[in-house]
């Protein structure tokens, strides 16, 4: 048996390493992958995140720490989008109520700057970035997206983010009202890492 395809994930979450662990075993992709941390990220210098796009700002992280690390290096960037807000939060996702805001801080900007939209102004997209580079080269860039609506308060306390007022109509339940492992089929984020690993493996 060939050995597992090993992807450094750029970025000292460990939640996010255990999130990716378990989208490569629910893939469905017949490659046998083994995730880690870019050990010791902290100590290297900073890649600054501030591009206007999610594929950019993926895209330069990855590249960024691969030419300081040996081996497949991988960075995500994600994020919501509602279009009737201009694409706000959008890659200010993170710090679109400052950069110590609580998830219900930010929910409750959400909340206010959506006050008096209606029907399809209430339509919006969680968007995933995901860049796989080698040696200061990008080997792939992918990214996928998952459509909902943003409803008026939140339901549900499950996921983590804005998924108590993501409405996926689909299942007519919020992002924070469904399984972990249902999530993972549906978010962007799952669909985003499931096109990494089919590319990944047409390139072995
Ligand atoms: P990052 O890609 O980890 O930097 O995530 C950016 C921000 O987007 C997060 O802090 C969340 O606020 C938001 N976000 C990204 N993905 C999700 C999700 O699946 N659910 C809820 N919020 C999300």
């Amino acid at each position: 048996m060939p050995a597992p395809a090993k992807l450094f994930l750029a970025s000292s979450n460990r939640g996010k390493l255990s999130e990716y662990r378990m989208l490569a075993m629910a893939s469905g992709v017949s490659l046998a992958v083994e995730l880690a941390l870019l050990l010791g990220l902290d100590k290297l210098p900073e890649f600054e995140e501030n591009a206007p796009t999610f594929a950019e700002n993926a895209a330069g992280k990855a590249l960024h720490y691969s030419r300081l690390w040996d081996g497949l290096v991988f960075a995500d960037d994600s994020g919501l989008v509602v279009p009737a807000l201009g694409g706000a939060p959008g890659v200010h996702s993170a710090r679109y109520a400052g950069p110590r805001a609580t998830n219900s801080q930010r929910i409750e900007k959400l909340l206010g700057e959506m006050r008096g939209k209606t029907g399809a102004e209430r339509a919006a997209y969680f968007v995933c970035a995901i860049a796989l580079t080698e040696h200061g080269r990008a080997k792939a860039i992918v990214t996928d997206r998952v459509e909902g609506e943003i409803l008026e308060a939140p339901r549900g306390s499950g996921g983590f983010g804005y998924d108590p007022v993501f409405y996926f109509p689909a299942l007519g339940k919020t992002f924070a009202e469904i399984p972990a492992e249902e999530k993972n089929q549906r978010s962007h984020r799952g669909k985003a890492f499931r096109r990494l690993l089919s590319s990944l493996s047409s390139m072995l």
